[in-house]
Order: structure tokens, then C-alpha cells, then sequence
């Protein structure tokens, strides 16, 4: 049986940028850690091939791992899952366009302000299987700390995140932005997280993570699904005036994915 859609590694605690809206709180971190590729090997014991639809490689900046490339070459081997996800803000994409092909999508993310001449750069490449998001959105990320949202609790099994689970150094999380908070909210990472272990199935469904979900900061629930259609589009219509070759490629291999998901 599947736990969960998604399995994220998140590879480097560091990142080139400092964006105040990180789900990861780059900005709170003051270790500069990683998973190695040993780290992994030993990792790759703990799940069962395809026990997760896809694996994703996070951080941090994760094209500043300095095992990049090895890491790219065995992922696969390592994780049988049926996709594979990248998420970059193009950093040193240029540096590793080869060992990326193995990934069946790389979001490329823009953070107004902070990175628009290396995203450009990096759709510049061309990269077919490079899906690039604009994240003016995530301006509108609510801090539910303040009075006025108070009303804007977020529901833990309804949200599209808790459909990710991610291991961040040595722990696993059962959503996708619950190291974050715990950064943000001085939550001790015990209450949210299980050793990463041939026990963690069975450890981390002990943990109660609702309470901490109810104070999310990320944007999330009702509005998550439209927030990736209006990104989506954002984008499409971006990429349109910029690319048009680029974004119908997109569009097609889009269309392609979706056909693939539903034919299971
Ligand atoms: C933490 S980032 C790490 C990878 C890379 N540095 C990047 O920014 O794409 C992983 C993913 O989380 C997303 N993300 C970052 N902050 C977020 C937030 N506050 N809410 C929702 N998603 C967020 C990013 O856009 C990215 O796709
Ligand atoms: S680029 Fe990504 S990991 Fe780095 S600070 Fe920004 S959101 Fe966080
Ligand atoms: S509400 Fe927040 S903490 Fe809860 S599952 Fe969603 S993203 Fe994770």
C-alpha cells in the first residue's frame, strides 16, 4: 500500500538565496548540512520499491550538493518510484544539464526580486523537461499569527501537502513544510518527525501533528489546487510572449504526463 504520493530528500540545508517566504526556513538555518550520496545507499533500505508514486530532490539549493551529479546517476537504481522530481531555483543548472535528464520535471522556481537574470538563464536552456513557475503568489502567503487570519486555519488531511512526506538529514517528516515551522514556531523536531529507520512506518504514525498544522504558514488547503492552476497559467501565458516553441513544448509535454498518469 502507498503511505503517501511523494518522498522529498531534501539534500542541502543551504541555498544560494535567502528567501523570507522559504518553506524550508533557509533563513533560520544555521547548520549548512546534507544528506551524502552514502547517506542515501544507506536511506534506500528503508523504503520499498515504488512504496512512493515519485521521489523528489529538494533543499536548500540542491544543484549546490557537491555530490550532485553522483546523485542524479543512481537515483533511479536507489528509489524505484514511478516519477522523478527536481526542484531548483537554477542555480547551477547550466553546470549539470546532462545529469538532470533523468528527471521527469524539474520545477524551476522565480522569487520576484531575488533570482529573475538565473531563472531566465535557466529557460534559456531549453531543458524539455523544465517546468517554470513564477512564485508572485507566494506574496500573498498569510501569517496566521496575525488577528485578521485567524479564521484561515488550514486542515491537515484536506491540504495537497500532506500528501508529500520528506526527509530532511536524518529524520522524516510526514508533510512537506513541517521542518519549516518547526524552525518558525521552535517546535521540537521530536514532536514532528521519526528517526529515519527501518522502524519510521510504524514510529510516525504515533506522532499528532494537527495542532501544528492548524498554524501553517505556507498557503495551503481550498486554495492550493487553484493556486497551482493560476500559477500554471501564469506561466504558460509567460512563457507564451517569452518562448512560444518553449511553452508549446511544455504544453505537450504536459498533456503527455497527464495521459501517462491516467493510462497507471
Ligand atoms: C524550499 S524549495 C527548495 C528548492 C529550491 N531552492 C527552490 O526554491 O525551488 C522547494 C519547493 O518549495 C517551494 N516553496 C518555497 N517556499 C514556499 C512556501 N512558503 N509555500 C509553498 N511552497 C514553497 C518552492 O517554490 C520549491 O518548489
Ligand atoms: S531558493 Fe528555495 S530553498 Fe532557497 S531560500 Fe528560496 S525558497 Fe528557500
Ligand atoms: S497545513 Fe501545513 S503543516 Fe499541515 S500538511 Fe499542509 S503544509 Fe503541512
Amino acid at each position: 500500500m502507498n503511505l503517501q504520493k511523494q518522498l522529498e530528500f531534501v539534500i542541502t540545508d543551504f541555498c544560494n538565496l535567502n528567501c523570507s517566504l522559504c518553506s524550508q526556513g533557509i533563513p533560520l538555518q544555521k547548520e549548512k548540512k546534507l544528506i551524502s550520496l552514502e547517506d542515501l545507499e544507506r536511506m534506500a533500505k528503508f523504503i520499498k520499491p515504488f512504496e512512493f508514486q515519485h521521489i523528489k530532490i529538494s533543499g536548500g539549493e540542491p544543484t549546490m550538493h557537491p555530490q550532485f551529479s553522483q546523485i542524479c546517476g543512481c537515483l533511479r537504481k536507489l528509489f524505484p518510484a514511478y516519477n522523478y522530481y527536481l526542484a531548483t531555483n537554477g542555480f547551477m543548472l547550466e553546470k549539470f544539464v546532462n545529469d538532470v535528464k533523468i528527471f521527469d520535471v524539474i520545477i524551476l522556481s522565480e522569487y520576484p526580486g531575488r533570482n529573475e537574470k538565473l531563472f531566465e538563464k535557466s529557460v534559456a536552456l531549453n531543458l524539455p523537461n523544465l517546468i517554470a513557475q513564477k512564485k508572485e503568489e507566494y506574496k500573498e502567503i498569510l501569517d496566521v499569527y496575525e488577528e485578521k487570519n485567524l479564521n484561515e486555519t488550514n486542515i491537515y488531511n484536506r491540504c495537497p501537502y500532506a500528501e508529500t512526506m520528506k526527509v530532511v538529514q536524518n529524520r522524516i517528516y510526514p508533510c512537506c513544510n513541517l521542518f519549516g515551522q518547526a524552525l518558525r514556531q521552535n517546535i521540537p523536531l521530536d514532536k514532528i518527525s521519526v528517526v529515519f529507520d527501518e522502524n519510521w512506518r510504524e514510529n510516525i504514525t504515533k506522532l499528532d501533528v494537527d495542532v501544528f498544522c492548524k498554524r501553517c504558514f505556507v498557503k495551503v488547503p481550498s486554495r492550493a489546487q487553484s493556486f497551482i492552476q493560476k500559477s500554471r497559467k501564469k506561466t504558460v501565458s509567460w512563457l507564451i510572449k517569452k518562448n512560444p516553441a518553449l511553452a508549446n513544448k511544455c504544453n505537450r509535454w504536459i498533456k503527455n504526463l497527464r495521459q501517462k498518469i491516467k493510462n497507471g
